[in-house]
């Protein structure tokens, strides 16, 4: 009897502290608004990667004053966003240089646009969009 009580709260606990995107917890906590940072913490032009509930993300702010919240990983090789180049309207990737707006919307690909201006695949190269909000200086994610 104390296994299966033990497994039951073993169980339990499991469904209440794991808050990954494809978990229970995580699809109800994403139904709200999360505190992520502070905003003072963050200066105009810097970046900052994250993890939330079990996302690894990348949190900055440009030049205009604009926060964006997204995925760590480029969408186009992978490489860690947030070593990117803060510029005066987005996030740009240090490693080919794709610049990605606050909503994660592709607005340069370098190179690509000159090699094979046709292809539309850079307009589905977007980066999850992450919702942000500023409350009580504080930056909030859903
Ligand atoms: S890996 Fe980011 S632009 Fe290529």
């Amino acid at each position: 009897m104390q296994v299966e009580q033990a497994t039951a709260m073993a169980e339990r606990l499991k469904l209440l502290t794991q808050t990954g995107p494809d978990t229970d917890m995580g699809r109800l906590l994403r139904k709200f608004w999360q505190p992520v940072a502070v905003s003072q913490d963050l200066q105009a032009g810097t970046a900052r990667p994250l993890r939330v509930m079990g996302e690894d993300l990348t949190l900055y702010k440009d030049l205009s004053g604009t926060y964006g919240l997204v995925d760590r990983h480029c969408p186009h090789r992978r490489a860690d966003t947030s070593y990117g180049f803060v510029e005066a309207c987005g996030l740009r990737c240090n490693y080919h240089g794709w610049l990605f707006d606050q909503t994660g919307r592709c607005l340069e690909a370098p190179y690509e646009d000159a090699a094979a201006p046709q292809a539309q695949s850079i307009q589905n190269q977007c980066t999850r969009r992450r919702s942000r909000k500023c409350r009580a200086r504080c930056r909030w994610r859903r």
